[in-house]
């Protein structure tokens, strides 16, 4: 009689644990799909992406334009995108215009334009930029902004181009 008590309350004992093992093993399936997710879909998208091709129409990218109307003032920029690069057009007090790729040269963290410190600056380690040129004057940058051939048409566009 004392050993069918024992008996049911093992029993009893390893129904209650059923629920518990069951909650864990999806806790742990869980736990290994976020996992398996977190590292596959990176390789996922890299290995989605037509990378060679987008490198090949890349380097095919010459230039881009679009209307005068987008001139920022003097003093000012508009940011726009080069294939795939943010891209910065400054129009200088004196109203010449220069252009760069905001891509830093240290690390590649894309730059800003600070206009009231008439500098380009780099959030990440403080780089600092000649605005006028695309001169890296101070911090970690070990070269100059890339720079963008500018030229206004006649007919009002506005024609960016590698240099
Ligand atoms: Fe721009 Fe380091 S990435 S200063």
């Amino acid at each position: 009689m004392a050993d069918d008590g024992q008996d049911s309350k093992v029993q009893d004992a390893a129904e209650e644990s059923m629920p518990r093992r069951v909650f864990f093993a999806a806790g742990a399936g869980l736990v290994g799909a976020c996992y398996a997710g977190a590292i596959g879909y990176p390789v996922y998208r890299f290995l989605s992406t037509p990378a060679h091709k987008s490198a090949a129409e890349e380097a095919a990218l010459r230039e881009v334009s679009f209307s005068a109307d987008k001139l920022p003032a003097p003093g000012t920029a508009y940011l726009f995108k080069f294939g795939s690069h943010n891209a910065i057009l400054i129009r200088l007090e004196d109203s010449s215009l220069v252009c760069f790729d905001r891509t830093c040269t240290h690390l590649g963290c894309t730059v800003e334009f600070q206009p009231k410190e008439k500098r380009i600056h780099c959030a990440c380690h403080g780089g600092v930029y000649d605005m006028n040129t695309g001169k890296n004057v101070s911090g970690p940058p070990p070269k100059p902004l890339k720079q963008y051939r500018v030229e206004v048409t006649a007919d009002g566009q506005v024609v960016i181009s590698r240099a």
